[in-house]
């Protein structure tokens, strides 16, 4: 079949990588806002009989989704035979709960509009806590891809004596596969609760790990305060400051600031959210799933 990638704004990058990879054409599309703010779209390209990626990382998902809706229904009309969305980043996946009366379960909501305009959705470790499997929520066919070998071969070729670091025993299975991958040995912090209000976090075996770099992982970046608490309690059992790696920086407001005042060596991120600190590139990732 053939294949064409368009970029949604700020994914001119990645959907570029991605189409030299499939040999496929990158779309022209125009996509602005009127002067009271309703979107306009057009797409240049013929789409015609063909597959349409769209490349759209869905971090600020609500500013976004619009624009895939309308991409996805244009093209439908213009003859494309199905649409893909590749969201590198999904969002929305947190919100797996009514944590109090009243709230809406906003991942089963976001799961059933992109099921509704998207033929298939191609993702990275989207955050399935609470949830097992995509289909939980996406009645569409879904293809999740991992990060963990990039980033176990980003800390292979950078880290000089690693020890991976899981911030709670929830990240335990992913820090354990990433470790192993990276050949090195990993510790998660333990959670002693001393009351209701006083928790206290301890790093096992720390006198053992006292020289080794330690490298936090974590799927999300998003306020940085998991890092942060996470750098801190790592200080003051008196290890060396870490390397803090997230498969997505949200980063949001001020947090990239704060984590790197915090005294952290270096943070690391992929690319399936652009920004400055991205040194793990996820486009071929992304086209070994076609
Ligand atoms: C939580 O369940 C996730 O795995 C991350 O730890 C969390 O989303 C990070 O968020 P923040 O940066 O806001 O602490």
């Amino acid at each position: 079949m053939n294949t064409i990638v368009f970029a949604l704004p700020g994914n001119e990058d990645l959907a570029g990588k991605l189409a030299t990879s499939l040999k496929a054409d990158i779309g022209e599309l125009t996509i602005r806002h009127f002067p009271d703010g309703e979107t306009y779209i057009r797409i240049h390209s013929d789409v015609k009989e063909k597959r349409v990626i769209m490349v759209c990382s869905l971090n600020n998902p609500d500013e976004k989704l619009l624009s895939l809706f309308f991409l996805s229904q244009a093209a439908k009309e213009q003859g494309a035979d199905c649409t893909c969305l590749v969201a590198p980043y999904l969002a929305y996946m947190r919100q797996d709960k009514q944590f109090n009366t009243g709230e809406g379960v906003t991942s089963t909501y976001f799961a059933r509009f992109i099921s509704n305009f998207a033929d298939t959705l191609i993702t990275i470790d989207p955050h399935l806590h609470r949830r097992n499997s995509m289909s939980e929520i996406y009645t569409v066919p879904c293809k999740v891809l991992h990060a963990a070998g990039l980033i176990s071969a980003w800390i292979r070729n950078n880290i000089e004596k690693p020890v991976l670091i899981g911030p709670d025993s929830e990240s335990e299975q992913w820090v354990e596969v990433v470790a192993k991958n990276a050949g090195a040995p990993f510790i998660v912090l333990e959670k002693i609760r001393r009351g209701d209000r006083e928790v206290e976090v301890a790093v096992p075996q720390v006198e053992r790990y006292r020289e080794y770099s330690p490298v936090l992982v974590d799927d999300i970046i998003s306020t940085a305060h998991t890092m942060i608490e996470t750098v801190g309690h790592l200080k003051r059992a008196g290890m060396k400051p870490p390397v803090c790696i997230g498969i997505h920086g949200i980063f949001a407001g001020n947090s990239f600031q704060e984590l790197q005042e915090a005294g952290v060596a270096t943070i690391v991120t992929t690319n399936t959210i652009g920004h400055p600190t991205n040194k793990v590139e996820i486009a071929d990732l992304i086209a070994s799933a076609f």
